[in-house]
């Protein structure tokens, strides 16, 4: 025999298939308390997709270190033999929930460890920079790429009115133009911080360090033709790839290593290292290997352990901070934000943002939803003289920086190689396959003929032509032998 069904308070129910009635054609009765609950719990079913990067997917997994970078940092999950379990959730950016997977974007790559310091998140994406450098401009660059408020479509117009008016955009835009923006899968990829952190050893001394995952399936792409078609066939292509591949036992894996920048080497390197918008060559600052993380279990429920978790680069543990990059600084206060309202207040005490490895400790109570709550003989305010849980800088292991201006609105010191197209020209000539850039001049071509407003075209020739001279006269080229062709026709 079945379980009998129960209401949410667990009594047992008559019916899932007739509601309570006047009769059986009659008025029905609001006392049915249990066609309420039901029609009402469901009602209420879906949470605010995320404001960016609504569509996503994820599984759970390990990261192992391989290699001794204790010289670096004190974080416990980075020290020799360490294994800590780990959430992945890969994404898009502008489309909404149920948007293509396939529709060419950058992808985010959002690593969530738990460690016995607490949980440390690392919030990044499928390329090593970003479109801005100011958190200030974020809502305006979001707004840019998402739908028109009148007709809700999507536009070119406004994509390339914002980006040839912001040239910074120059490095990041040719990334997502090139391969990088129609990954084969997203365990085909690769990830970053993308971000400048700091790291501190146990003797105090402090680091900047960039992250980076290579992919052992290896960095692919789609073509643009096959990635239209996906688009229409199975929206949900990546999702299913690798909730698909962690089903078979083929578990995806990537490798960590870190760029290493002395904390000196700031003040007088020649471009701004905080500065999102740049690489560091690694000509200057190799790779050091740290290790490996698998993803080996696919989440048993999808709202609560993917929809419902939450990343946030605010989640730093001993030893590792953030850096000056406001991009950084902005986000800091930008994700828990969001969080508190897209899942409630308590959202850190959902099993899938809770800590895993380490103990909660603080005087935080209340609030909607709350679900765990300190023993009654337990102190509530601090500092206090029973016992209580106590704070202390030496256990934190906080990350700092000097400091000592007037407050401003202005770029940050000026390094003497900052500048807003030169890394785009070195990707595009020198790291681009002549296949990679015959590729990138059809997308830029198709990009061209949608744009509407001749202004914004001409803006958009001009941008690549700071790019690499040679680029802007392929692509004017390009398009006026295209028009000629349309007018001919
Ligand atoms: C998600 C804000 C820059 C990668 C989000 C969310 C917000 C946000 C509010 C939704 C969070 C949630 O509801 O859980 C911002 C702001 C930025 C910024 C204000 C600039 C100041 C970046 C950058 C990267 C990035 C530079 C990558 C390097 C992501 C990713 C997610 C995300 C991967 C999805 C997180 C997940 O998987 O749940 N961002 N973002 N964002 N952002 Fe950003």
């Amino acid at each position: 025999m079945a379980e009998p069904t129960t209401t949410q308070t667990g009594t047992p129910v008559a019916s899932d298939a007739h509601s309570l009635t006047a009769g059986a054609d009659g008025a029905t009765a609001l006392h049915d308390r249990y066609l309420v609950e039901k029609l009402a719990q469901f009602a209420r079913e879906r949470i605010p997709e995320r404001v960016v990067h609504a569509k996503g997917g994820g599984a759970f997994g390990t990261f192992t270190v391989t290699h001794d970078v204790s010289a670096y940092t004190r974080a416990a999950l980075f020290q020799p033999g360490a294994e800590s379990e780990t959430l992945l959730r890969f994404s898009s950016v502008a489309g909404e929930q149920g948007s293509p997977d396939t529709w060419r974007d950058v992808r985010g790559y959002s690593l969530k460890f738990y460690t016995t310091e607490g949980n440390y998140d690392l919030v990044g994406n499928n390329t090593p920079v970003f479109f801005i450098r100011d958190g200030i401009k974020f809502p305006d660059f979001i707004h840019s790429q998402k739908r028109l408020p009148g007709s809700g479509l999507r536009d070119a117009d406004m994509q390339w009115d914002f980006w040839t008016l912001s040239p910074e955009s120059a490095h990041q835009v040719t990334y997502l133009m090139g391969d990088r923006g129609l990954p084969k899968s997203w365990r085909e990829m690769q990830g970053y911080g993308s971000h400048t952190y700091q790291w501190i050893n146990a003797a105090g001394e402090r680091f900047w360090v960039k992250y980076h995952f290579d992919s052992q399936q290896g960095d692919l792409r789609l073509e643009a033709d096959e990635a239209e078609a996906i688009a229409g066939a199975d929206a949900d292509f990546y999702r299913r790839d690798l909730h698909d591949a962690i089903e078979r036992g083929d578990f995806p894996k990537w490798d960590l290593s870190v760029q290493v920048m002395p904390y000196e080497d700031a003040k007088e390197y020649r471009f701004n290292p905080f500065d999102l918008t740049k690489v560091w060559p690694h000509a200057d600052y190799p790779r050091i290997p740290v290790g490996t993380l698998e993803l080996n279990r696919n989440p048993q429920n999808f709202f609560a352990e993917i929809e419902q978790a939450a990343f946030s680069p605010a989640n730093t543990v001993p030893g590792i901070g953030i850096s000056p990059d406001k991009m950084l600084m902005a986000r800091v206060f930008s994700y828990p934000d969001a969080q508190r309202y897209r899942v409630g207040t308590n959202y850190n005490q959902l099993p899938v943002n809770a800590p895993h490895a380490a103990p909660v400790h603080n005087y935080s109570q209340d609030g909607a939803a709350r679900y765990t709550f300190n023993a009654p003989s337990a102190p509530v305010y601090a500092p206090n003289s029973v016992g209580g849980p106590a704070a202390s800088a030496e256990a934190a292991g906080e990350g700092a920086w000097e400091s000592d201006g007037a407050l401003v609105r202005s770029a940050a010191t000026l390094h003497r190689d900052d500048d807003d197209f030169g890394q785009a020209g070195s990707l595009y000539r020198d790291v681009y396959s002549a296949e990679s850039k015959e590729r990138f001049h059809a997308t830029l071509l198709g990009q061209a003929q949608a744009i509407t407003v001749d202004d914004i075209r001409e803006r958009f020739f001009q941008y690549w032509t700071n790019v690499d001279a040679s680029l802007g006269a392929i692509l004017r080229d390009g398009y006026a032998a295209a028009s000629g062709e349309a007018d001919a026709a």
